[in-house]
């Protein structure tokens, strides 16, 4: 496996194709935390306008720290999940006393945060800060479970730690930021879980899946 080949397909890729989304116009790690917050349970193209509203509603950490939470709640509504708003809140205000509401660039403060998983954690340190840390959800476990052929079940806690392992290896460490977004674009594009549409994607021929015509029984996920 050509590591650094693989870097530069996606990446290339990524920079060429990258869609165009409000959370992509800077690299302000609340604003990046927002965005993966609400696109953890819901599809990207709900949660657009959402994260628009928000953003102008409580536009830094201190503001939505000073907001009540009905008002939080409120802003929320249609998303669901709405434990995800209450943690949120709460993180926030942890980071305005804590962290003089300046979101740590620190992958194990970050840890700390109410709401805040290994897969956010990665997001934010690659996203916001260009940092090499994997960002590992089940998009991104079926994509490498196809280019490497990883047959473990991903429905196991342990699997993910696994991918953690395998993509901070491969991770681009020039660019994560542009490799891990690229990732989360093909597996929402192109390296779909129906119907992967292998003869378009940039890394096809860095994939054991597609080389075998195995794709479609990958990722292997036991329980339902
Ligand atoms: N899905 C999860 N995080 C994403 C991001 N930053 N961009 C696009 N889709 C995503």
């Amino acid at each position: 496996f050509d590591t650094t080949r693989f870097q530069i397909d996606l990446i290339e890729w990524y920079n060429k194709y990258k869609r165009d989304l409000p959370w992509r116009k800077d690299q302000d790690p609340y604003k990046i935390w927002v965005s993966e917050i609400m696109l953890q349970q819901t599809q990207v193209d709900t949660v657009i306008p959402y994260f628009q509203r928000f953003i102008e509603q409580f536009p830094t950490p201190k503001a939505l720290a000073e907001a009540d939470e009905q008002d939080v709640l409120k802003a929320w509504e249609g998303l669901g999940y709405y434990s995800r708003a209450r943690n949120l809140h709460t993180a926030v205000k942890d980071v305005v006393i804590r962290y003089n509401g300046r979101v740590p660039n620190d992958g194990k403060q970050l840890l700390t945060l109410k709401g805040i998983g290994p897969y956010t954690r990665g997001a934010i340190m690659s996203i916001a800060f260009n940092e090499p840390y994997p960002a590992v959800d089940g998009n991104v476990m079926r994509v490498f479970s196809r280019v490497l052929k990883i047959e473990d079940d991903i429905a196991q806690a342990k699997t993910r730690r696994l991918f953690e392992k395998v993509v901070g290896k491969i991770i681009s460490k020039e660019n994560p930021s542009a490799f891990n977004q690229g990732i989360m674009d093909l597996g929402a594009t192109i390296c779909t879980p129906k119907s992967p549409q292998c003869l378009l994607c940039p890394v096809q021929s860095h994939c054991r899946a597609y080389a075998e015509g195995i794709e479609q029984w990958l990722p292997v996920k036991s329980k339902a």
